[in-house]
């Protein structure tokens, strides 16, 4: 019998190997692994392997005419406070009209963390121990009822959380969200190659497949018919970021309005890096053209460098919230003269031997193909970004320990709600960072940003004293 097309098309491209174990599988088993070879792009993965892969192809990224890219500054560092204040204006307007939507990616697979499940569904308030998806979701729901339109909520899934994330909101009952206004969507899937760009196996019949980075949710959202649903709802805005952030303001009146009036296809949050070697990519200008270069992309030496006032010079770091327009995602995702570059990853990749035997690899063994969302910024007209303070808006969920922890991300929810109680006239003691000794917290169902909480808080009546335990809703 002659050979199935596909495993003719693979040999020829030098990926026979994919089918080393073929006949040893179930008819059940072959179908399965031609469906999921059916899946490869080949030329696409050659194009990786001959760009990616050949010797030479890590030298680096390239550095000619990089300089920090400009930011408006928040009105506390010198930015215009008129300025501010119209672009929340404009952002409440755009929010009480019902153009814009809600997207978070939680795609990812969350190795650092090492948690089970998908990140979304990880306890992370300090005393309820709400899972992050619940944290969203409320601060969703009560920014819909402050602005008079529930909002439209995306989550990009990934092959292997997809199913899991569905049956968390089902069990959950949506956490009081419309299930029609809550959208689910897997992204793209890439193979793992070895170093030579040979496609990897698993275990005998299935692929080496992981998810195709944050930067493939512009062709999800497109290729899921996300896009179409927003046009018909019209909605033109799209407000970015990620699973692992609690702190995020989901929905940022002055962060949308800045966008809309600047005409901007993508804008982004900057904060200022804390110190030199802080992990952020870094807002950059080449060739008249927004990009974000990487930490490990970007020399010690200029993340070092100072300006006249000491300050690093490379300051404007990225958080990862962004917003976009839907025409400018549907552009990029049809690779309409702007297609995001891949980025390659060596990881340690689970595979099998000659034998089909599985090998847990000690060392890297082979390479991964990721998209950033942030290349698409060079695309974009007008693009924007506004500084931001890292306690409103940023402290992710990355590491089981450390920076960037479960605990680090308590202490900065907690610091969070005692500067809002505090602005509120509440006495609480804190030490030098801001925590005090009790643990407390603020449902978003309460106050999800600082407008909404002092409102609140100014109508409660009789006021809690704070003590271990408050927990406002
Ligand atoms: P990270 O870069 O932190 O990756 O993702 P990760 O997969 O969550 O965690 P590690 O690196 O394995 O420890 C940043 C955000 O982008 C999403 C993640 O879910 C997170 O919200 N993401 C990342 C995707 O949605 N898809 C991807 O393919 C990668």
């Amino acid at each position: 019998m002659a050979p199935h097309p596909l495993i003719e098309k693979f040999r020829h491209a030098g990926q026979g190997q994919v089918f080393a174990f073929f006949d040893r599988l179930t008819p059940a088993a072959q179908t399965h692994l031609l469906a999921e070879t059916a899946e490869i792009d080949l030329a696409e993965v050659a194009h990786l392997t001959r760009t990616l892969l050949a010797p030479g192809a890590t030298a680096g990224v390239n550095l000619a005419g990089l300089t920090p890219a400009p930011y408006e500054l928040r009105p506390e560092h010198g930015g215009d406070a008129a300025a501010w204040a119209q672009a929340k204006a404009a952002g409440e307007a755009a929010l009480r009209v019902g153009r814009v939507a809600v997207f978070t990616v939680a795609g990812g697979q969350g190795t650092r963390l090492g948690y089970d499940g998908p990140k979304g569904t990880f306890p992370v308030t300090p005393l309820k121990r709400k899972p992050l998806f619940q944290v969203f979701a409320e601060k969703i729901h009560a920014a819909g009822v402050r602005y008079g339109r529930p909002l439209h909520w995306f989550i990009m899934t990934s092959h292997q959380n997809h199913a899991a994330t569905e049956a968390f909101f089902a069990e959950h009952k949506f956490f009081g969200l419309d299930p029609a206004r809550v959208h689910f969507f897997r992204q793209g899937r890439m193979p793992a190659v070895d170093f030579a760009g040979r496609i990897l196996l698993e275990t005998p019949g299935t692929l080496a497949l992981s998810p195709d980075g944050h930067g493939g949710s512009l062709r999800a959202l497109e290729r899921s018919g996300a896009l179409d649903l927003m046009a018909r709802e019209g909605i033109d805005t799209l407000s970015y970021f990620q699973v692992d952030n609690p702190l995020v303001r989901c929905v940022d009146p002055a962060f949308i309005g800045w966008h809309l009036q600047r005409g901007s296809q993508m804008s982004s949050k900057m904060v200022p890096k804390a110190y030199p070697e802080e992990k952020l990519g870094h807002f950059c200008v080449q060739g008249g053209r927004l990009v974000v270069v990487e930490y490990s992309d970007l020399p010690m030496a200029l993340q070092r460098e100072t300006d006249a006032g000491g300050r690093l010079r490379y300051l404007a770091g990225s958080i990862a919230i962004h917003v976009l327009d839907r025409e400018f995602i549907r552009h990029v995702a049809r690779g309409e003269g702007m297609a995001l570059p891949f980025h390659r990853a060596d990881k340690k990749i689970p595979t099998v031997d000659a034998a089909g035997q599985p090998v847990k690899p000690a060392a890297a063994n082979g390479v991964k193909f990721e998209l950033f969302v942030f290349d698409a910024l060079p695309f974009a007209k007008n693009p924007l970004v506004i500084e931001t303070r890292r306690a409103d808006d940023f402290s992710p969920v990355k590491n089981a320990e450390g920076v960037d922890s479960p605990q680090t991300c308590r202490d900065d929810q907690i610091r969070q709600f005692v500067r809002w109680l505090q602005a509120g006239g509440a006495a609480v003691e804190t030490d030098a960072t801001g925590l005090p000794s009790a643990t407390l917290e603020v449902s978003p169902l309460f106050g999800y940003d600082e407008d909404s909480f002092a409102e609140a808080w100014k109508k409660r009546s009789p006021r809690p004293a704070v003590s271990d335990g408050l927990y406002l809703v």
